[in-house]
């Protein structure tokens, strides 16, 4: 067996992927692929707190658990991801009247209602998403501000969720996850102190996870010195969503393509797989590497920032590229 997952497995890892609900129900040869090449999967956007509740009350399940169910069949663990995030949360939440008090009840209910509601289904949990700013102050979330006009800090809300979350699921791993972490500097700093706080104070949390969402302009991070330092706190550590962007070409009639523009950087992108995914093996706490989506042709990225793209593992016919080889090669030396 020569699949990543395959590999992945004697090399004593989870290897994840972001999964698209719609096309692992509806295209057979991107299920195919999610289900034959990886050990793990994220959901990309159903476990979202707007996908899950999108009415006051209202609960939709069914996307989620059509998801956990085909993870089941195929003998996949699931990283829960979200429970408490700033972005795509549902409109009645983020236009309503609420009092502060309301809210921190809101939050408290949310994450109770959906950790036990998928509780033994899932193997870790991102239970907080991108709650510091790049220069390391907290983001000042709805859920920050309502607790500052409770009088309390900001931050304590973070704490407060990781103890209901392991109220609801004492058995799921529970982790705060972020991006730009990969790069010592300001963010991650200040992350490395919050969870020693955490930790200080009893918090259950078990885990940091790094997104990994690199761009070739910016250069590689010292991605592996991080992990370890988070690893050295006696947290587990995981590369939750990673892909590696740079710019594409562009056809005369202004379209872009999935080819990098710059084939030195075309040539890096393949590097950096491969040493990001080193860089989970050479931490012995590092159990996990989640890629963001299976293919050029479904990524977040061209969505995003205009004229860069191929970031992902498959082309935009679903085909492997030369960073999945990358892949395989560093699995087999594990
Ligand atoms: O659901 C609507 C659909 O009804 C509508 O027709 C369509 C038209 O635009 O939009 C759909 O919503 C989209 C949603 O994904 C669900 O597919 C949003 O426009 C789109 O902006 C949203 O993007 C997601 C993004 O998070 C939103 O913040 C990406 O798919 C998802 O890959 C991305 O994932 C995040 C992680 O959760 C956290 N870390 C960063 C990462 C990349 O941004």
């Amino acid at each position: 067996e020569n699949t990543l997952r395959a590999l992945a497995e004697a090399a004593g890892i989870e290897i994840g992927v972001a999964v698209n609900a719609d096309l692992l129900e509806n295209n057979v040869k991107y299920r195919n692929i999610v289900n034959t090449q990886f050990s793990s999967v994220t959901a990309e956007n159903v476990m979202k707190w707007e996908a899950l509740n999108p009415q006051p009350g209202v609960y939709d399940w069914a996307p989620a658990e059509a998801l956990i169910a085909n993870a089941e069949a195929n003998g996949q663990v699931v990283r829960g991801h979200t429970l408490v995030w700033h972005n795509q949360l549902p409109t009645w939440l983020t236009t309503g009247d609420y009092s502060a008090e309301e809210l921190r009840a809101i939050l408290e209910n949310h994450v109770k209602t959906v950790a036990a509601h998928f509780a033994g289904d899932i193997q870790q949990w991102d239970v907080v998403n991108e709650i510091f700013n790049d220069d390391g102050t907290f983001r000042e979330t709805i859920w920050y501000l309502a607790y500052e006009e409770l009088g309390l800090p900001g931050e304590q809300y973070v704490a407060d969720v990781f103890r209901w979350a392991n109220e609801a699921d004492p058995e799921a791993l529970l982790f705060y996850n972020d991006y730009n972490l990969e790069f010592t500097g300001p963010k991650s700093n200040a992350a490395y102190a919050f969870v020693q706080e955490l930790i200080a104070a009893g918090v259950p949390i078990d885990g940091v996870g790094f997104q990994g969402h690199l761009d070739t302009q910016y250069g590689y991070p010292d991605l592996q010195n991080n992990l370890q330092r988070f690893a050295d706190l006696g947290l587990e550590v995981a590369l939750t969503e990673v892909d590696i962007r740079t710019f594409v070409t562009q056809k005369p009639n202004g379209e872009y393509t999935n080819t990098p523009a710059d084939p030195a950087e075309g040539a890096e992108q393949v590097d950096w797989w491969a040493r990001t995914l080193e860089a989970c093996l050479a931490v012995e706490a590092c159990n996990s590497y989640t890629v963001w989506g299976v293919s050029d042709a479904n990524s977040w990225i061209p969505g995003w920032f205009t004229g860069q793209g191929a970031g992902l593992l498959y082309d935009m016919h679903d085909n492997p590229k030369p960073q999945y080889e990358a892949l395989r090669e560093v699995l087999r030396e594990a």
